[in-house]
């Protein structure tokens, strides 16, 4: 049985450098947090591969993160989160577990009659979880779902803007785009560091363009506080990185995008 202690980081894993896009949330959050962040990027893309593999690469992440010692675990990774999450909470009971799943739920609250259109990895998709998902919240909605293989290559090779990027929207998404559509889920905790060329490429105020991250950012910090292991004062916390890329890109890349959203290492 896990024990969990206030004095030890927060865990967070992905499949890359995506999850960070969590982490920027939690951040804001939870100032004053410890968090050891792991970015499986030797082994990415997970969004490809069978369940059976993205689930064991995801424990062997979790023991990684849990011989280190961490209080809580964010799964910051939408594919891993549908195809580990539950069974990682039977494992683990005494350890607070956070998944992320697409914000359909948001997306149809607001909807106002226009089309969604939900981008996520081919495996997110296909899996029983996210057929549950769209299945609870849909309503009667026009909701469809994109597999988005490919996309989240790009952050990963630290390319948030280019042109090949514009290639990709217009290969995979044109043909879903509606005059009517409304908002863009993003799916994948990789993508809301495309989101501004996104936006640019729809070139239409009207899109919302939302993503789960700030909602599993607040889960997190429920679920601490809940089990009273919230650091309280004033103090400062820090972020320690790692990659299983042993390279230096990921870390550096990974700094960088933390440095955008105003956090230094
Ligand atoms: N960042 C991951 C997600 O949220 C997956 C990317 C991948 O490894 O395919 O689904």
């Amino acid at each position: 049985m896990i024990t969990s202690d206030k004095e030890l980081p927060v865990g967070f894993m992905d499949s890359g450098l995506g999850g960070l896009s969590v982490l920027i949330e939690a951040v804001h959050e939870m100032p004053s947090e410890d968090f050891l962040y792991f970015g499986d990027s030797a082994n990415a893309p997970y969004g490809t591969k069978p369940q059976e593999e993205i689930r064991r690469l995801t424990y062997d992440v979790v023991r990684l993160l849990l011989n280190r010692g961490i209080k809580g675990l964010a799964v910051a990774c939408n594919t891993a989160t549908s195809a580990a999450v539950r069974s990682l909470r039977e494992d683990y009971p005494g350890l607070p577990i956070v998944g992320i799943e697409p914000a359909i739920k948001p997306a149809v609250e607001r909807n106002k009659g226009g089309r969604i259109i939900v981008l996520a990895t081919p495996m997110t998709i296909a899996q029983e979880k996210y057929r549950k998902l769209v299945e609870r919240y849909k309503g009667g909605t026009d909701l469809v779902s994109v597999p988005c293989p490919g996309l989240m290559e790009f952050v990963e090779e630290g390319d948030l803007g280019g042109p090949d990027l514009d290639r990709y929207f217009e290969e995979h998404l044109e043909k879903y785009l509606t005059p009517d559509t409304e908002t863009i889920v993003l799916g994948c905790t990789h993508y809301p560091f495309i989101r501004d060329r996104l936006r640019k490429y729809l070139n239409n105020g009207g899109i919302e363009i939302i993503d789960g991250s700030l909602g599993t950012a607040r889960e997190l910090k429920r679920r601490l506080e809940e089990k009273g292991l919230l650091r309280s004062g004033e103090r400062k916390g820090k972020i320690i990185m790692e990659n299983s890329d042993r390279g230096t890109k990921k870390l550096e890349r990974g700094r960088i995008l933390l440095e955008r959203a105003g956090i230094i290492l």
